[in-house]
């Protein structure tokens, strides 16, 4: 029998998470995260002081993911990191990182997609969805309603027209004076609020597209009404004094209003995609799945419609190395293997040169 067992490094440094993860066989051996929280103040990730902080943890990282892994670096066969998209400078660490390893140990590299990434993350577990499998991949900085025909085979189906529905949580929690990333925090106080006690409207974008910068601007104008009106209307504005005491008296109940809103924004089009298309294996995929309240709203309507649902376990919604680990596996077994010459891109299609 002729059976060789496959390892392989991935690194993720797309953003503000510094992972590395050690699979074999498709199986995930280790999963590394470190996090930045040198962000926190600035109310949004600042891009020169994430590759700094990649620079620090990227050598500390991998070194933990090996030795969770009970992996020598000399025994793995294949090197794979994130190429695109996100910010160039973090991108740059990481993919740099990956082509030295792979040129000083003679190994072939892979280069993943980052959102190509989040949606494989379900492909992780024992029980994995079946082909072809629709996926709702929510993010930072996407949107996505995905076909995924094959781990090598995906086309995006529908997309946000501006905001992510992450960027929706992290905006409104900026407006609430709330640290970032802010989508956790909402998910917190919306566990103990009313979802029903403030309305928000839902955008009428056709097709399978999704937008959430009105949600963002209505939100705006619900706080400098202090409650009274989600548009502009001079005879609402607040004080500042009298919008903060508002906010601090209503807390809960606006965070689960709001969640409220974009989960309804999210399902209806995801409800609409499987119509469409008839495909009901649902995944849900990205950082926003980590979302308390997304997962039982998408666990329930699935059970009410008959989809069969997968979402990744927690540690594989937000950033990871391990979804790069996966994408990798199916890549390599595809013969997809980047050059050393490759350069990662900030833009979602790599092909497009960054500025
Ligand atoms: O996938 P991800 O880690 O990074 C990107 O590729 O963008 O997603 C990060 C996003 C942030 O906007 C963060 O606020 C959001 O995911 N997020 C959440 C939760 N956990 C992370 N949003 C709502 N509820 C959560 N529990
Ligand atoms: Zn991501």
């Amino acid at each position: 029998m002729n059976f060789q067992r496959l390892t392989i490094l991935a690194i993720e440094s797309s953003c503000d998470e510094t992972s590395a993860s050690v699979c074999r066989d498709g199986k995930i051996l280790s999963n590394i995260i470190a996090g930045q929280a040198v962000h926190e103040q600035y109310g949004g990730v600042v891009p020169e002081l994430a590759s700094r902080a990649h620079l620090q943890h990227i050598v500390p990282v991998v070194d933990v993911a090996l030795r969770t892994a009970n992996c020598q670096l000399q025994t793995v066969d294949c090197i794979a990191f994130t190429q695109a998209p996100g910010l160039i400078g973090s991108l740059l660490v990481g993919a740099q990182f990956a082509k030295s390893l792979a040129l000083s140990l003679n190994k072939p590299l892979v280069a993943v997609h980052h959102m190509q990434a989040h949606v494989l993350a379900n492909l992780i577990p024992e029980e994995k969805p079946s082909f072809p499998f629709l996926c709702l991949t929510v993010s930072g900085g996407h949107t996505q309603i995905v076909v995924c025909e094959s781990p090598v085979k995906l086309s995006v189906i529908g997309e946000t027209i501006d905001d992510a529905a992450g960027e929706a949580f992290d905006k409104t929690a900026k407006l609430l004076g709330l640290p970032y990333p802010g989508g956790p925090l909402i998910d917190k106080y919306a566990a103990t609020g009313n979802p029903k006690r403030f309305s928000f409207p839902e955008p009428r974008i056709p097709g399978l597209d999704f937008s959430f910068s009105g949600l963002k601007t209505s939100i705006l104008y619900f706080l400098k009404n202090a409650g009274e009106s989600n548009v502009f209307k001079e005879e609402f504005a607040a004080d500042a004094a009298t919008q903060k005491q508002f906010i601090t008296d209503n807390l809960p109940d606006i965070c689960a209003s709001v969640q409220n809103r974009i989960i309804s924004i999210l399902l209806n089009k995801l409800k609409k995609a499987v119509r469409e298309t008839g495909i009901t294996q649902v995944c849900l995929a990205g950082g926003v799945s980590a979302n308390s309240g997304l997962r039982k709203a998408f666990m329930d309507l699935g059970a009410v419609e008959h989809w069969k649902t997968f979402i990744p376990a927690f540690e594989y919604c937000t950033d990871n190395a391990a979804m790069i680990a996966i994408t990798a596996y199916y890549k390599y077994l595809a013969g997809d293997f980047a050059e050393l010459s490759v350069s990662p891109s900030a833009r979602a299609n790599p092909e497009t040169p960054t500025p």
